[in-house]
């Protein structure tokens, strides 16, 4: 049977979504609050959800602690209170939108999870927006 174990975190930071092939009057259109060209923040919620068997020595899916761990030294110290568009060089070339957060947060995570691990990100840019992957 396959059981499910999530950890919440947290950061704050700020982007700008912005499509240099487009002209300011269309980012504006598009884009709206979010294309500032002075840049926002958001407070990110981030739930990490790890899928897979309980191991019957531990009776655990995986071990929080180092799960906590992980997502802390891999997103949370990477991305709170960093402007993603500036700082983070996966988003030289890539729109910070919570769905591309979502995406390289997932990717970042599932290059140090082991394979038999199922693994999904849900990212809240706010309280009543977010996305799933995985
Ligand atoms: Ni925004």
């Amino acid at each position: 049977m396959q059981i499910s174990v999530t950890r919440r975190a947290h950061f704050n930071a700020a982007h700008r979504l912005h499509n240099p092939g487009w002209s300011d009057e269309k980012n504006r259109e598009v884009f709206g609050l979010c294309n500032n060209p002075h840049y926002h923040g958001h407070n990110y919620e981030l739930e990490v959800r790890v899928t897979g068997d309980i191991d019957p020595e531990t009776g655990m899916v995986v071990d929080l602690v180092w799960l906590a761990q992980l997502i802390r030294e891999q997103v949370e110290d990477r991305f709170d209170h960093k402007n993603l568009n500036i700082e983070l060089p996966e988003f030289q070339n890539l729109i910070p939108s919570a769905e591309n957060i979502a995406v390289v947060i997932w990717q970042i995570l599932r290059g140090h999870l082991p394979e038999r691990f199922g693994l999904h990100v849900r990212l809240y840019e706010t309280p009543r927006n977010f996305v799933d992957v995985g």
